[in-house]
């Protein structure tokens, strides 16, 4: 037997018959739906219901934007159009996207550094609110709003002096591209109130992918004191404040989900404390994997099984080119194994295999589970990526040795 990790049980999906169930189909009649595999599939009950679930343990008060760039799939983003409050967004195309959909220009965000003065000005054009990183890129902006005339929403993105601590990839503390310095607002909001712009209030966005709650919490109580100080300091009033969000999922062995409900509780207090002071001010949370990472999966078939020095080899039709981060090439230092699992095998497998699961690639890095005991498998069996909802067709290099293109449906 291997002493590989273990994942925690996949228990998010239904299994009947042994099949893997995504959005009430069996994989396999979900394989002929599509007509051809590889794909991503989204469920859209599942959407729904983490949505939910964020709601009912998060402040009534706080609003819910989903960050459209885990996942700009078209009809995936219209599904969420209804059920959260707003979106973030980080490119024109994605603006674009957000716009098809019903969700009013008032409640969309655009935030990142390095936006060209074309997507400002589509911005602009759109009304919606957009996260300045740079004192530069508020000279832009307020150059395109004496051109043309139109009104420009924006928020401050600070660059807070803490970070999100335990995070999988921090964005705040220290010297960074995103968002300016704390010590530098002072000055920004005596000039910004001079200016021919609307300001709207700040964004502070210190990190992703986190699962200590402790962390978040603590970070969430520094945004709002942070917030608030500069407010104070500066006698000015707000309309929005987004503190970001950085809520992990469980990718790897070990890790388990967030205990959501005493983040609400803690957030709720230190919410309660801004509102007196700024009772007119929205408290935003920006959520991108924590919404849709769970509802995704990526779905391959088994062209070829071969063995090489003892070790089982289960060759897919998918792989690196579609789904970077799985095979531990999107930031992870060590690789480890995404959950994974043989979706026309799930039932109590009479015997099991300790295999790698590679993609088509000439390139070692394709690899999609390396050691990993699983039912025993065969060429024509479905194998299925979980936790792929976000960060996986937009995060991948689909060009790459030029292979059949991967399809997405939401189910
Ligand atoms: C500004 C901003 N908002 C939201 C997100 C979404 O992060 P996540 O998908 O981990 O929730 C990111 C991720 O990098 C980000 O940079």
């Amino acid at each position: 037997m291997s002493k590989t990790p273990v994942h925690a049980p996949q228990t998010q999906y239904e299994v009947k018959d042994n099949q893997l169930m995504i959005g009430g189909l069996s994989v396999s009649q979900l394989v002929d739906r599509v007509g051809s595999t590889p794909f991503y599939a989204y469920d859209r009950a599942k959407l729904t219901e983490r949505v939910n679930y964020v709601r009912q343990h998060m402040p009534e008060k706080l609003k819910i934007h989903y960050a459209m760039k885990a996942n700009p799939m078209p009809a995936l983003v219209q599904h969420m159009a209804a059920i959260v409050d707003g979106f973030d967004l980080a490119s024109a195309n994605e603006m674009q996207v957000a716009l098809d959909t019903p969700m009013s220009p008032k409640h969309i965000s655009m935030a990142g550094p390095g936006k060209r003065i074309e997507e400002l000005s589509q911005a602009i054009a759109a009304g919606i609110t957009i996260n300045i990183e740079s004192e530069t890129e508020l000279d832009r902006i307020v150059a395109i709003v004496e051109q043309k005339g139109y009104i420009a929403n924006i928020a401050v993105r600070i660059n807070p002096a803490f970070e999100l601590k335990a995070s999988g990839m921090k964005m705040s503390g220290g010297p960074k591209q995103f968002g300016i310095d704390e010590e530098r607002l002072p000055a920004l909001l005596q000039r910004i109130q001079s200016l021919p712009v609307t300001f709207q209030g700040f964004h502070i966005y210190s990190g992703s992918q986190n699962l200590k709650p402790e962390s978040i919490i603590e970070a969430q109580q520094r945004s709002l004191l942070l917030a608030d100080r500069l407010l104070t300091e500066a006698n000015l009033d707000i309309i929005k404040l987004n503190i970001g969000g950085g809520y992990g999922i469980p990718y790897f062995p070990g890790e388990t989900p967030l205990p959501l409900k005493e983040i609400g509780e803690k957030l709720a207090a230190n919410m309660e404390k801004f509102h007196q002071r700024f009772p007119q001010a929205d408290i935003i949370i920006e959520l991108g994997r924590y919404l849709v990472g769970e509802a995704g999966v990526y779905v391959s078939k088994i062209i070829d099984k071969k063995y090489s020095r003892e070790q089982a080899f289960l060759v897919v039709d998918g792989g690196l080119h579609h789904h970077l981060a799985a095979t531990g090439n999107f930031g992870q230092v060590i690789r480890k194994n995404y959950p994974v699992a043989i979706a026309n095998k799930m039932g109590e497998p009479s015997a099991t295999e300790n295999v790698n699961i590679v993609g088509p690639l000439c390139t070692p890095l394709d690899i999609l589970a390396g050691k990993m005991d699983l039912p025993v498998a065969q060429t024509g069996d479905y194998i299925t990526v979980f936790q792929s909802g976000a960060y996986g067709f937009t995060a991948s290099p689909h060009l790459f040795l030029s292979q059949p293109e991967c399809r997405e449906v939401l189910v």
